[in-house]
């Protein structure tokens, strides 16, 4: 039996952007997903998935997606959980050379699902891992990093980037422009998250910014301009590397950067009332800064605070859920018990 974990992350800054070539800065958080493998004698796959913010399910196949029996969750939200695993199985047996192997899996997740944290690229990474290892076929982390950005690609139609599976792999804070990866030093910044119970659909979320910046050049300015934010915020993150506690300075700065960050992700049309509500609470509770983190549409804000006091207002804010604070997560996918 093999288990492993890997975090999942918020955005400081360049979501969306990042797809098109722009630079952008997720930072994983100690939030996981934990994924346990068992090596089965034939060749079917059973999984069983725990706190995925749905009931749990168990489901058992022959190796691919179809005939699953039924089972006693929504069909959409098993389907959807189901297609990143079946994607990290099959990248599982690519690498292992081992085409037929079959694993019982069971998933718990920490993570909110669709929510901007991460949850798919996290399952993906540490279920990669673990099966790898479980089938004696040990990757090093770049790999699993770049195997888990292939599940996504696929299962996300082509619409993903490198972030959210380089960050869940490595930990820490990275960069990311097009295929260049690279972890980079960060102050362990004060994040807060607050999330609105829901959950955006990453995929219509991405074509809907892609036809905007098709039709119009502002838009496609817009994406820009998110990219020059993030230029911006990773200058400031390496003048501040070796400090541990990062000053009230550069959290007022890196703030007013995440604040422009949320207006132009708004003006692409990739904000809700919900995660605007949360984002000027946490404004006006003073916080450094804010802004919606992932995809959008519904799902988690990010704010920078050293206090309780957005915390505390996101608690009372209507139409937000849950409220916690998140520390970096310096380690990425790890082994928790072989
Ligand atoms: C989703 O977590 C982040 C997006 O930038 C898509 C991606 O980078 O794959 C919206």
């Amino acid at each position: 039996m093999t288990v492993c974990s890997a975090p999942g992350k918020v955005y400081l800054f360049g979501e969306h952007a990042v797809v098109y070539g722009e630079p952008a800065v997720p930072c994983a958080v100690e939030r996981r997903a934990t994924v346990t493998v068992e090596p089965r004698d034939d060749d079917h796959v059973r999984v069983t998935a725990e706190d995925l913010s749905l009931d749990g399910f168990t489901v058992e196949y022959d190796g691919s997606s179809e005939g699953r029996p039924d089972v006693d969750v929504e069909r959409s939200l098993v389907d959807a959980a189901m297609g990143y695993i079946d994607a990290a199985v099959a990248q599982a047996r690519d690498a292992a050379d081992a085409p037929g192997a079959g694993f019982d899996i069971t998933v718990e997740s920490a993570i909110p699902l669709g929510a901007g944290l991460g949850s798919s690229a996290a399952v993906v990474v540490a279920g990669i891992d673990a099966a790898t290892r479980a089938l004696g076929e040990p990757l090093p982390t770049r790999e699993v990093a770049e195997r888990a950005y292939r599940a996504e690609f696929e299962v996300q139609d082509g619409q993903a980037s490198r972030a959210d599976t380089f960050c869940s792999a490595m930990g820490g804070a990275v960069r990311v422009e097009g295929d260049d990866c690279e972890r980079i030093d960060a102050p362990n910044l004060p994040f807060v998250v607050g999330f609105d119970g829901g959950a955006g659909d990453t995929g219509a979320l991405v074509a809907g910014v892609r036809e905007l910046k098709e039709r119009h050049g502002f838009a496609a300015d817009t994406v820009e301009a998110i990219g020059d934010v993030t230029r911006e915020g990773e200058r400031l993150l390496a003048d501040a590397a070796p400090e541990k506690r990062p000053s009230p300075d550069l959290l007022d700065e890196l703030g007013e950067l995440m604040d422009f960050n949320h207006g132009l992700l708004s003006a692409l049309g990739v904000s809700s009332r919900s995660l605007d509500a949360m984002v000027w609470a946490a404004r006006e509770a003073g916080a450094y800064g804010a802004k919606l983190t992932g995809a959008g549409g519904g799902g988690c804000i990010v704010a920078l605070d050293s206090t309780d006091r957005t915390e505390t207002a996101l608690s009372f804010t209507q139409g937000c859920e849950e409220s916690f604070r998140a520390e970096l997560a310096t380690e990425g996918v790890r082994v928790e018990g072989e």
